[in-house]
């Protein structure tokens, strides 16, 4: 796996968060429609250095997905994964499946949570059944509508960080992904501002520090998701706190797509 850190190379305070975007297809694509997608936007994905990028199409897609991502520098991530190594549970896929293709896997995202039940107690032994397969987890927190009216917003997300990140080690900490998703700006066009997504994903990281160390908590990525687009992400990118994105409906488009990461590494070089 790549180092999430690139160097400042002045040898003293350490280093800089990689940008990552990643693109979640969610249930879209065929495996036809995600090779023709793939193809449309490799070449130009692959000349772009300094932001990590990975493609997180349908299960069914993900090997033929990989044979076109061979040799480049995009990664390749799952949308869910189930804890257990193998056994009977219909319908569900293992780490030791994923291990052999992913880089990445997206867990606890909110239609997860919403539509099939998932609660921090699974998400945590998730992440922990990822991470003990060098599956790099996304783990996806996020307040609905009602929850932000209610100004519950920062009690929500800081449970969901800390009751996903129960028992974890510090050592594994650098290589989690948080991504922060209100469900209210997801697939909606009604994005956070930049600042409500920065207030949250600082929270975020204290809450990192307050469980670890401030340290380990300036090494952790953390995402902005809900309606990300070329037009918004340097507002996001501009902000401290937030490393790149997770993005769902323009990630189905190569050119915006391409456009979001192109923006991500204006963006970021400057930070
Ligand atoms: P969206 O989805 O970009 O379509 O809002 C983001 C996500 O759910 O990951």
């Amino acid at each position: 796996m790549t180092t999430p850190f690139i160097n400042r190379g002045n040898g003293n305070s350490g280093f800089k968060r990689l940008p990552i975007i990643a693109g979640n297809w969610k249930m879209n694509k065929t495996v036809d429609e995600s090779l023709l997608l793939v193809d449309e936007m490799i070449d130009d994905l692959d000349a772009i250095e300094g932001v990590e990028i990975v493609l997180c199409p349908p299960f069914v897609a993900l090997y033929s997905v990989l044979d076109l991502l061979e040799d480049t520098g995009v990664g390749l991530g799952a949308q869910n994964m189930y804890h257990q190594n193998s056994g009977a549970y219909t319908g569900e896929i293992s780490p030791l499946m994923l291990r052999e293709i992913c880089d990445y896997v997206i867990l606890g995202h909110s239609e997860r949570r919403t539509y099939f039940g998932e609660t921090n107690e699974l998400v945590n032994l998730k992440v922990k059944a990822a991470l003990k397969h060098d599956i790099r987890p996304i783990m996806a927190v996020g307040e609905n509508l009602a929850q932000r009216q209610a100004e519950e917003t920062s009690a929500f997300v800081t449970a969901q960080v800390r009751e996903g990140l129960a028992g974890i080690d510090i050592a594994d900490i650098p290589t989690i992904v948080l991504a922060y998703e209100p469900i209210w700006a997801i697939g909606t066009g009604l994005a956070a501002t930049g600042a409500m997504a920065q207030e949250v994903c600082a929270l975020i990281r204290q809450t990192v520090a307050e469980l670890y160390t401030q340290e380990v908590a300036e090494q952790v990525r953390i995402q902005y998701g809900g309606s990300v687009t070329a037009k918004n992400i340097e507002e996001f990118m501009s902000q401290p706190d937030i490393d790149g994105g997770l993005v769902g409906g323009a990630s189905l488009n190569a050119d915006d797509f391409i456009q979001i990461v192109v923006k991500t590494l204006e963006v970021s070089s400057k930070k």
